[in-house]
């Protein structure tokens, strides 16, 4: 059970760590067009091209399939140990709806990755669906790419409202990872509760306002 949620910590750890790189790369979509369209298209290039960035990008994949697999076989687990918990658990007073939903929103979350990975990596890496043009400095325009989706209000909405149980996963997420790892100073988890909820509140406001900033820009 713990190297399970070992796993489940240690993978989540790295991930908060890609999602503060990943939402910095974004906010230069928020520049000026002269300045961002050459940037965020030299940057993703320089991620897609370099050799340690691949070897990233890999650790990044097995680290979302690994926190998933663990997360539901975990989540199984507890289910089949606690069948009746609606009906005999009192655990609304000491454990709230975050901690006892993280499944559900973690399948949200997964949910928003899967169209993400398809509105942006499916075309970008893989080259599959509607050909990505290249810019005048001869890069991949990814930033084309995303200034088209997000003016489709409909995926802004959704890019937007799905941030919401991304904040409530990583709010509780980031406590748990370093409970899990045997952090158990009780002034310590306090600071720890505090940054987790700023950091949570940084990626979901971050990342859910940037597809509205972009579809008005
Ligand atoms: C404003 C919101 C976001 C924008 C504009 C955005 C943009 C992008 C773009 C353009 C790529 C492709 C990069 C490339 O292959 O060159 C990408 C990849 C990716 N994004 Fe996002 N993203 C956003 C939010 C998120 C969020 C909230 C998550 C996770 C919960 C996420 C997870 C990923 C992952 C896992 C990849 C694949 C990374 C890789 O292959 O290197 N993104 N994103």
């Amino acid at each position: 059970m713990f190297f399970r949620k070992g796993i489940i910590a240690l993978t989540g750890l790295f991930l908060c760590l890609f999602l503060i790189v990943h939402l910095s790369a974004n906010c230069i979509l928020l520049l000026p067009e002269e300045t961002a369209r050459g940037l965020y298209n030299s940057y993703s290039t320089t991620l897609r091209e370099s050799p340690l960035i691949k070897i990233v990008a890999y650790v990044l994949y097995l680290s979302i399939i690994f926190h998933v697999v663990y997360a539901f076989l975990i989540t199984l687990k507890n289910r089949r140990a606690k069948p009746h918990r609606y009906l005999v658990s009192n655990s609304k007073e000491n454990s709230s709806w975050t901690s006892q939903n993280m499944g559900l929103l973690g399948i949200m979350v997964l949910l928003f990755i899967v169209v993400h990975l398809a509105n942006f990596w499916v075309r970008i890496r893989l080259g599959l669906g509607e050909e990505v043009s290249i810019d005048s400095a001869g890069y991949t325009d990814v930033y084309e790419v995303t200034y088209s989706l997000f003016q489709n209000i409909y995926y802004v909405v959704f890019y937007t409202l799905l941030m919401i149980p991304l904040g409530l996963h990583l709010n509780h997420g980031l406590k748990s990872a370093f409970k899990t790892l045997g952090f158990y100073h009780k002034k310590g988890l306090r600071i720890i509760a505090k940054a987790s909820l700023v950091y949570a509140v940084i990626m979901s406001i971050g990342f859910g306002i940037i597809p509205a900033i972009v579809y008005f820009k």
